[in-house]
């Protein structure tokens, strides 16, 4: 078994101090070592997203990461996404358009989306296809989900004038 390594974690805007195998990767570092268990794992070898978080505004799968790689860098998980007791556009679309069913996915596409719209708020409807397509829901059929995402682009271009 490998020897547990100190390091700290900024989650959120939150420092967590963790003691941790080297080998241990993102999501169960996040997961199980700060409590921050909105971070799902599906596949855990980077074919479903659904371990989506983003770091230093990127979004990257975290089952595929070290733990120790995100020191340093600032990692936003779905439980930073609210404003308070207030959606963030993604979660109030999501809710509208029916993007999710049992949930699952949900908080890899919420991160994946917000990445994306973050870095780049006119992207055209096809590369957001494209994006989206890399994460996989085995509920909705994906049209409510980009329904969903397309609605949040528009909320969010709006605030930001
Ligand atoms: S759990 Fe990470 S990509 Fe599936
Ligand atoms: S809502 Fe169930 S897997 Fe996407």
């Amino acid at each position: 078994m490998s020897t547990p390594i100190a390091f700290t974690l900024r989650v959120n805007g939150k420092h967590y101090a963790i003691r941790t195998p080297a080998r241990r990767n993102l999501a169960d570092a996040l997961r199980e070592d700060c409590g921050l268990t909105g971070t799902h794992l599906g596949c855990e070898h980077g074919v479903c997203g659904a371990c989506t978080v983003l770091v230093d505004g990127k979004p990257v799968r975290a089952c595929l990461m070290f733990a120790v790689q995100a020191q340093g860098k600032e990692v936003r998980t779905v439980e930073g996404l609210a404003d308070g007791e207030n959606f963030h556009p993604l979660q109030q679309a999501f809710w509208e358009h029916h993007g999710l069913q049992c949930g699952f996915c949900t908080p890899g596409f919420l991160m994946l989306a917000a990445g994306v719209l973050e870095a780049e708020p006119d992207i055209g409807d096809e590369e957001l296809k494209q994006v989206l397509s890399s994460n996989l829901c085995r509920c909705t059929g994906y049209q409510n989900i980009l329904k969903a995402v397309r609605a949040a682009a528009a909320e969010m271009r709006k605030r930001a004038k």
